[in-house]
């Protein structure tokens, strides 16, 4: 068989410096806000599952359907020896290119949960015994270190997850994203599209809950990391579109005035009755717009796909060439 390693690539207490330092500028900020990353312990990857199973999100189908299409043009175009996934997760839309991926030798998972990717790869290594896998722990904001794997590589970032970013951030990690890619490389990323408010809103507020729980699971895991002494029936899921910006996003309502306590950051949070707190902005994306972005980090859009409703979208990109650089 072949290897399947994974490498923390940050030790593993620098998590937890993170959180701290994003809670405290964050609880501290006005309006108050919380990065949509810290979502993502084991009870909330979980949920997350739980929300691409739900009627009304359509993002994860959408995508896949896509994928399903397409799989062997993106073979084909790409010619992909290694496949570099960033936000993995389950690895789940992921099997279905590297049955088509005939050249490729090595794939690269890259997660912040260790938990979904030591599980994926297990999956993987029982369907794919000859391809070795190098996970890596890594928040991919963070600039990677990629292993020494075969060229042409295939960088996969899926599920619209780019949407997350804010647009300064997202300039930034496109830019560094280019940096990192060799002239034969290929980006191929996933994003949702603009539509009408009320498809967006109820992907985002579900009949039964899971988002809404999904959201406030990021009170559970400041109860846990940081000592902090949130209730989480004390707060209301809220998930509205922002038209300026073209974005949804997810907030905690407070539902009565009341004061948070966090005892490894030895702090007090003053919440007023109906303060909203913003945990997650997911951008929605124009064709142009992808288009212009990509531009300008240097990257040239050479394929565009959508589901057949015009839902969602992927995008095939690769290093400009005329760009000096
Ligand atoms: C992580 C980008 C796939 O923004 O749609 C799902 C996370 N938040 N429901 C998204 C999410 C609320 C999701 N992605």
């Amino acid at each position: 068989m072949s290897p399947f390693t994974v490498t923390r690539t940050l030790p593993a207490d620098a998590d937890h410096a993170a959180l701290r330092t994003d809670a405290l500028h964050g609880l501290t900020a006005d309006p108050k806000r919380l990065p949509p990353k810290w979502f993502y312990d084991a009870r909330g990857s979980e949920l997350f599952e739980e929300i691409t199973q739900l009627p009304e999100y359509y993002p994860t189908r959408a995508e896949l359907e896509i994928l399903l299409a397409h799989a062997g043009a993106i073979a084909s175009v790409s010619g992909a020896r290694t496949m570099i996934e960033l936000g993995s997760g389950s690895s789940e839309k992921t099997r279905h290119l590297l049955r088509v991926l005939t050249e490729l030798r090595a794939y690269v998972p890259v997660d912040v949960s260790e938990s979904a990717l030591v599980q994926a790869g297990h999956v993987l290594r029982e369907q794919y015994p000859e391809l070795s896998v190098h996970a890596l722990v890594a928040d991919f904001q963070g600039g990677l270190v990629l292993p020494e794997t075969p060229g042409p590589r295939l960088v996969a970032f899926f599920g619209s997850t780019i949407g997350n970013l804010l647009p300064a951030e997202r300039a930034a990690f496109l830019e560094s994203l280019r940096e990192a890619l060799s002239p034969e490389d290929t980006l191929l990323l996933g994003t949702d599209l603009v539509k009408d408010e009320a498809t967006l809103v109820s992907a985002y507020d579900d009949a039964h809950g899971v988002t809404a729980a999904f959201n406030k699971n990021v009170l559970l895991v400041l109860n846990r990391e940081l000592g902090a002494d949130f209730d989480v029936a004390d707060f209301e899921h809220v998930a509205l579109w922002n038209p300026r910006d073209e974005w949804i996003e997810m907030r905690l309502r407070a539902r009565r005035s009341l004061t948070v306590k966090l005892t490894a950051l030895d702090l007090e949070v003053p919440f007023t009755a109906g303060e909203e707190m913003r945990t997650e902005v997911s951008t929605k994306f124009r064709p142009e717009g992808v288009r212009a972005e990509l531009a300008a980090a240097g990257l040239e859009l050479r394929q565009w796909w959508t589901d057949a409703m015009g839902r969602f979208a992927l995008s095939l990109s690769g290093p400009a060439g005329d760009r000096a650089r």
